[in-house]
């Protein structure tokens, strides 16, 4: 049931702050993460961390790249399955295999870890369905508990995995000891605040709203961010085209001086993620260069931005991570306000299916 709300992705976008506070139960301790389904013996003999998956879970796995590599010192790369299957990849044995996925059925994504699992690899999924196909096959599950996910374009599950990866990265750094208890003892702070980042105000969906109004007519948008943000705006521009069919790419915002600025006018809207508590004045000079090109700007931020043509106003935190969830649920509501005015069907919107399980 929709709960009064218009479709099923408002409900789960609003669902968020519970679900994720779900998926922290039990796991957040006085001194570190843990899990049930895992113990320290996962990291005997693993130097290197590979995470493969598809779509907005694809971009959970990049986000948390730069979290295992931060924080748990474990060199980790991330690639799309429908690449990584077909290009012969080199496995070794001292690799941590991750897989995510919210159905556990995505073909590409399980045909990956049968790849790995037979190369002798440790497997370990992060997924939302148990019982799936990919949870009976990796050595090891992790689950996401963000219950029933109906709208096709991904929300909750998104945030869910975010937070379990970012869990499993302080835990690991705890079997490691590779920060110290004061860095660990923020983390785990900022960890126990994301329910209340993802809490939704008033102010924050009705700003969207208004901004849906002339956001329709954009002919492409640009999402830009950088570290964490990058694969945030590469989720922001998945959720838009997918609900609003509207071209928009996500691109790391010291990139756009590589071409894409090209593209610069009035009728480009750039999406700028600026984080007060990471690399503002990069992102800000990036911001900078678009603006002196004429590209409309809406920031997103817990600073006032003077070059923004408009501005969604963030809560101010100590951590990039609650600044990451509070962004987060600004660009999925301005997708779905963007589609709800466009006329479309935001839960099945033309050409996609909740699970792909075709190649
Ligand atoms: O079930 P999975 O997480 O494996 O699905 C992967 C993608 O198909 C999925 O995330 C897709 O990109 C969503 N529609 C995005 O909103």
């Amino acid at each position: 049931q929709k709960d009064g709300f218009r479709f099923f992705m408002e409900k789960e976008i609003y669902e968020q702050s519970d679900v994720v506070s779900d998926c922290m139960l039990e796991r957040v301790k006085d001194e570190t993460t843990s899990f049930d389904e895992i113990n320290d013996s996962i990291l005997d003999g693993i130097n290197e961390i590979k995470i493969c998956a598809c779509g907005t879970s694809y971009h959970a796995g990049i986000t948390s790249s730069y979290l295992f590599e931060r924080l748990s010192k474990i060199k980790c790369n991330v690639e799309i399955a429908s690449e990584f299957r077909y290009k012969q990849p080199l496995l070794t044995k001292d690799t941590l295999f991750i897989v995510i996925s919210q159905s556990g059925e995505t073909a590409d994504t399980l045909e990956v870890l049968k790849m790995a699992k037979k190369a002798g690899l440790k497997t370990l999924v992060i997924c939302n369905v148990d019982n799936s196909s990919m949870t009976r096959l990796a050595h090891y599950s992790i689950l996401t508990r963000a219950g029933i996910e109906k709208g096709v374009a991904s929300t909750k599950a998104f945030s869910t995995q975010t937070v379990t990866l970012w869990m499993l990265a302080l835990y690991f750094a705890n079997v490691k000891k590779s920060i110290s208890n004061e860095v660990m003892q923020k983390e785990l702070t900022a960890l126990r605040e994301v329910p209340n980042a993802l809490k939704i105000e008033d102010k924050i969906h009705e700003k969207t709203r208004r901004l849906s109004k002339r956001y329709l007519h954009g002919h492409g948008f640009f999402f830009i961010g950088r570290d964490v943000f990058y694969p945030l705006a590469l989720e922001g521009a998945l959720k838009l085209k997918e609900i609003s069919y509207l071209h928009a790419e996500g691109y790391p915002a010291g990139e756009m001086k590589h071409g894409p600025i090209a593209l610069a006018d009035p009728e480009l809207f750039t999406i700028a993620l600026m984080p007060q508590n990471l690399l503002y004045d990069k992102v800000k000079s990036n911001v900078e260069e678009l603006s002196a090109r004429d590209s409309t700007i809406c920031s997103i931020s817990s600073l006032d931005f003077e070059l923004s043509d408009d501005f969604v106003k963030i809560q101010e935190t100590n951590h990039y991570m609650l600044e990451f969830f509070e962004m987060l649920v600004v660009v999925q509501l301005l997708s779905m306000e963007i589609s709800i005015r466009l006329g479309n069907d935001v839960d099945m919107p033309r050409n996609l299916a909740k699970s792909v399980t075709v190649e």
